[in-house]
């Protein structure tokens, strides 16, 4: 599938950006953990979660779609699941991998997961090491650090301390999950703090869990079933506000986005390159949202570094097309992670927004970009990364010519309706989707 796209003239209008991708996973997961039924409401329909389903079906859990976006999990409780007869297929989705393996560390049974060719390149001994530590034996390809991987969990584990090397939510959430079977306290260090969707799901699922100086610790113990309300996701959001920021005359609303401060790195460096983005209809549901409205900005270069990267690791391709048209230069450090993403978006971003005429220079750990380039249409591809698409889409968007897309079905592993909104936006099709 392709993308074929010209640039826009105006972009206008409200739209809605669909569920969490990480807390659609998360109530996924705990639900088939939990005692008793689990309501998930703007449940996010895309592939990625949807293996999420597929893997807590395969281990017994009964899955209800009651409608769009709305699941009903009836949950037997931690010790109900089964062993699935059959490999589970992750797919693109390193959520639904790494978590998982924190599921199945507290099921005493063998399970095999396995992904396709991105996420069998994607680094695992980050989970099986902790893991390993707590008892669950993880044996697999490259001695057990890459998928295809077959886990074997323990009802009993050994509880204590672990400390993260990077600043990972899918590796925190993995240890906090095992934490539930372990022997005693379980508590993680993370360099700086990532996303805190699982502590926040947990609690409301009836985990015993404190946070203090910087590391979490959970009481093992079982999960009640409850209901989820899912937030628009902010890191969908990402891709409208870059687009309502460069398309001159552009005026857009995002309702309801999820504005959980570990999730909101990129509106800070936003602000800070001098766009102003209105917040209003806050609310809290487990998960704080708001209506985030932008307009045309005039943009300059920025620092992003440190504990800012966790907070905006997903939303780097659409700061690299905002940075790009910026004035003077942007820079991306501490962000290695980028690399061992859906693909390596350090050379993804350099090379392919390159191709458009943007000046941007590959560092090991980011990226610098010069600003003030005109865009220019060309024959790109995503490589097979949603956010490369969708950050290819937008600079598209203002790019001089035409600009063509190529692998772009992966758009689906998290925003389905990508297109569909940007085009109700631009009021025409200005992308059109070629198979
Ligand atoms: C996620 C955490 C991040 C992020 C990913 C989703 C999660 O990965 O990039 O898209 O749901 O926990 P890391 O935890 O590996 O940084």
């Amino acid at each position: 599938m392709r993308y074929r796209i010209h640039a826009v003239g105006r972009l206008t209008g409200g739209a809605e950006v669909p569920g969490d991708k990480s807390v659609s996973h998360r109530a996924a997961l705990l639900g088939a953990l939990a005692d008793g039924p689990t309501e998930i409401h703007g449940f996010l329909e895309s592939e990625d979660c949807l293996r999420t389903i597929a893997a807590v079906q395969a281990l017994g859990a009964d899955v209800t779609r009651k409608g769009p976006g709305h699941y009903r999990i009836q949950g037997a409780g931690r010790h109900a699941l089964h062993e699935p007869d059959d490999v589970i297929d992750c797919g693109n989705s390193g959520t639904t991998a790494r978590l998982l393996l924190g599921v199945l560390a507290g099921q005493p049974f063998w399970t095999m997961l396995t992904g396709d060719a991105s996420l069998r390149r994607r680094p695992m001994a980050r989970v099986a090491e902790p893991l390993h530590r707590m008892g669950v034996t993880v044996v697999g390809r490259a001695d057990g650090t890459r998928l295809p991987l077959a886990v074997r969990g323990a009802t009993s584990l050994r509880g204590g301390e672990f400390v993260t090397p990077v600043a990972s939510a899918q590796v925190k959430s993995a240890i906090l999950l095992a934490g539930l079977s372990a022997d005693g306290p379980v508590t993680v260090r993370e360099p700086s703090p990532s996303r805190d969707h699982s502590e926040r799901m947990l609690r409301r699922f009836g985990a015993r869990l404190t946070v203090a100086d910087g590391a979490v610790t959970i009481t093992p113990g079982d999960l009640r079933g409850t209901t989820v309300q899912v937030p628009g996701d902010i890191s969908s959001a990402a891709f409208l506000i870059v687009a309502g920021m460069l398309v001159p005359g552009a005026s857009i609303t995002i309702a309801r986005a999820g504005v959980n401060p570990t999730r909101t790195g990129m509106l800070d460096a936003l602000e800070a390159m001098g766009a102003r983005i209105g917040l209003s209809d806050t609310a809290e549901d487990g998960e704080p949202t708001a209506t985030l409205a932008v307009s045309t900005s005039r943009l300059r270069g920025t620092t992003v570094s440190g504990a800012l990267i966790p907070r905006l690791i997903d939303e780097v391709p659409a700061l690299a097309v905002a940075a790009a048209l910026a004035d003077g230069v942007t820079e991306v450090r501490d962000a290695t992670e980028l690399r061992v993403k859906e693909s390596d978006r350090v050379a993804a971003v350099a090379r392919e927004l390159g191709r458009m005429g943007a000046r941007i220079e590959e560092r090991p750990d980011g990226l610098v970009i010069t600003g003030g380039s005109e865009l220019q249409g060309a024959h790109v591809s995503s490589g097979g990364d949603h956010r490369m698409a969708m950050a290819l889409t937008v600079a598209g968007l203002v790019a001089r010519g035409e600009t063509l897309i190529e692998d772009t079905a992966c758009v689906a592993t998290s925003f389905p309706r990508f297109v569909d909104v940007l085009n109700a936006l631009a009021g025409h099709e200005a992308i059109t989707v070629e198979s």
